[in-house]
């Protein structure tokens, strides 16, 4: 009896990672600020889905936000665009700026009002808040980085969703928050932690000055921060929300944009450890953060033709059991108290390095988003 309790609960708690989602992150404006309608969002889930060389189909999508830019509390036009492509959503709540998420939720029943099952059974979880403990933290405050949320302001808008979905189609998403990696083995956000059944991490390996960011040198980074996420979330389902190497920009420290290096990136990280083998969020197929000068877009204008080659090698540069990234793999058996105290030095550096666009309609709590970026592993 024990053992088929928890075998069910096991299979319950692993079920919506047991699928090894592949897609991108689009935020609800485009890089001019305006919004994106139902065409925007079609022209880039069809991109997604016939990029030439992909390694599988990119047909999930991360949102940030249930609400179309423009209105108080409609539906995204996002959710439509995902019926007619039959595209995977992962729900976003942007829960910073805020004491409440009332008009995510207004927005969200909605949906499901008006598409139905359509709708609902694309529906593969939801990320309540996007980043808000990084901006919320020392770092993210000394960054600039923009607006966060306190962890008990978080865990209010956690609970206020479960309860909102109760007795809806949607009462069974995997309820998720998305951070920076250094968030998770921090003690004071723990109630978040506990709160919900799958981790959202962002690593841009790119952003961490001081810590040998080259691109050889990222898929160690990369290992190091995602094995410390993993040894301190208890088991539970860790996805990868935004990852990427830009293709141009400024250098930041050692870390040098080029499409060249993204194509490294791309194959030394995401297909080496990430696509096929945990639900992944690349970013970007689109630019749509006007304040960063850093470009992560893999294609340019929507192409199917991406900037480099997206077929997967079958070796590769980076090799863990046998090369300096010794350290990167003995990483994965950190203990959350050690990882926690070697987690937390901080590079400082100007908000406007974020990549990540946002999905509020209220601009400064979204522009000056994110960011794992600055974060130091040691
Ligand atoms: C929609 O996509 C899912 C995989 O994400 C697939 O199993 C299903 O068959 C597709 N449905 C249609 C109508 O193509
Ligand atoms: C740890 O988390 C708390 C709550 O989110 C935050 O106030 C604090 O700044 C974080 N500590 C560090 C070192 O970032
Ligand atoms: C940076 O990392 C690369 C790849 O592991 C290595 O070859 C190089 O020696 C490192 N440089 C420094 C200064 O540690």
């Amino acid at each position: 009896m024990r053992t088929t309790t928890t075998l069910a609960a096991a299979a319950l708690a692993t079920g919506a990672a047991a699928q090894n989602y592949l897609g991108f992150n689009t935020g609800s404006t485009l890089a001019d600020r305006s919004a994106k309608f139902k065409a925007d969002f079609l022209a880039e889930f069809n991109t997604a889905q016939n990029l030439v060389g992909a390694p599988g189909t990119f047909n999930a999508v991360r949102l940030y936000t249930n609400i179309q830019a423009y209105s108080t509390d409609d539906p995204i036009e996002a959710f439509e665009a995902a019926i007619e492509t039959n595209t995977s959503i992962l729900l976003g709540v942007w829960a910073s700026g805020t004491d409440n998420i009332d008009n995510e939720i207004s927005a969200l029943q909605k949906a499901v009002t008006k598409y139905g099952k359509d709708f609902t059974d694309l529906v593969i979880g939801v990320s309540v808040g996007s980043e808000d403990l990084y901006r919320n933290s020392v770092t993210g405050v000394a960054n600039g980085a923009g607006i966060g949320t306190q962890p008990d302001v978080l865990l209010g808008f956690i609970n206020d969703f479960k309860k909102a979905v109760v007795g809806t189609a949607l009462a069974s998403i995997p309820v998720g928050h998305v951070d920076t990696w250094d968030v998770w083995p921090n003690a004071t956000n723990k109630a978040v932690l506990d709160a919900v059944d799958w981790v959202g991490v962002d690593e841009y390996p790119y952003y961490e000055s001081g810590k040998n960011n080259t691109i050889e040198n990222a898929p160690a980074l990369f290992d190091r921060a995602y094995d410390t996420t993993v040894s301190v979330v208890g088991g539970k389902p860790v996805w990868v929300t935004e990852t990427g190497w830009p293709t141009t920009g400024p250098n930041w420290d050692l870390g040098v944009p080029s499409v060249a290096n993204a194509k490294y990136y791309w194959d030394n990280v995401g297909c080496r450890k990430l696509f096929g083998k945990t639900p992944t969020f690349w970013y970007n197929l689109r630019d749509s953060n006007p304040d960063n000068t850093m470009k992560f877009a893999i294609t340019n204008q929507l192409s199917t033709k991406p900037y480099f080659d997206l077929t997967c090698p079958t070796t590769f540069d980076y090799n863990p059991s046998s090369t300096a990234s010794s350290s990167a793999s003995s990483t994965g058996t950190t203990t959350p108290s050690s990882s926690s105290s070697t987690a937390t030095t901080l590079v400082s550096t100007a908000s406007t390095a974020s990549p990540s666009g946002s999905g509020s309609r209220t601009s400064s709590a979204v522009t000056a988003s994110s960011t794992a970026l600055f974060v130091s592993l040691l």
